[in-house]
């Protein structure tokens, strides 16, 4: 069943699209959001727009071969000229990231890191005036080996981290073989800090901090769809 807030969704993500140009790589973003920038660039394709897309997740990589996008690797291609995503959390003044509560943290983060636009789509619920002011944790992803050492590690940084599970038994692993520990911070006043802290943490790999990565943020609202930059 579709509801308005994926409508709202829907609407911005393919507003986005209008940051796509003809012959562009493009990083293909990961999520429920994600998801209708991928549905509506599979459109575009089949009316003759020529991209290549890296996907961030295995998931969306499957939804973009079933529409015919064609697909890329950073062995082709290390630099991406456009990526669009979504996120959990975005700070409205700064545009700072809180991403990953889909899983896909890494591969988000290093396509983030080697494009040269990255355009995060939202709907409005998203928005917030401090990251963590809607208490979304920041997923870290760990290696396996020791994952309790650096839950400790991230505790004395003032989380308090949860192991992520994909079911009652089975503990998330990522597409890349790690573990995701879901760090609750409460309201991050230095979110800058807090990453480059999260990151000289021995064991951990990537955090879903996006700081000062996103050039533009488009939003759906019930009034339509603002662009923040
Ligand atoms: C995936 O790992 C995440 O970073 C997603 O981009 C983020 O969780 C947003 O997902 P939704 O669009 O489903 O809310």
């Amino acid at each position: 069943m579709t509801t308005n807030r994926d409508e709202l969704k829907r609407a911005a993500a393919y507003r986005a699209l209008d940051f796509v140009k003809d012959g562009m790589v493009i990083g293909l973003g990961t999520g429920s959001t994600a998801f209708y920038v991928v549905e509506g660039l599979g459109k575009r394709v089949a009316e003759g727009l020529s991209v290549v897309g890296i996907p961030t997740s295995e998931r969306t990589a499957a939804q973009a071969r079933g529409l015919n996008i064609p697909l890329s690797s950073f062995a082709e291609h290390s630099q991406i000229d456009l990526t669009i995503d979504g996120a959990d959390e975005v700070e409205r003044k700064t545009r700072h990231l809180i991403k990953g509560l889909g899983g896909a943290l890494l591969r988000e983060k290093i396509v983030a890191a080697a494009s040269h636009e990255l355009v995060i789509v939202v709907d409005q619920e998203k928005l917030v005036d401090r990251l963590g002011d809607h208490g979304t944790p920041v997923p870290v992803a760990v290696v396996q080996l020791g994952w309790q050492a650096s839950a400790a590690a991230l505790e004395r940084l003032g989380a308090r981290p949860t192991l992520r599970h994909a079911t009652e038994d089975h503990v998330f692993i990522t597409d890349g073989g790690n573990y995701i520990l879901d760090c609750a911070f409460g309201r991050i006043d230095d979110p800058r800090r807090l990453e480059k802290q999260i990151g000289m943490t021995v064991g951990v790999v990537e955090s879903g901090l996006f700081i000062g990565r996103a050039k533009f943020v488009v939003v759906a609202t019930e009034n339509g769809v603002e662009i923040l930059s």
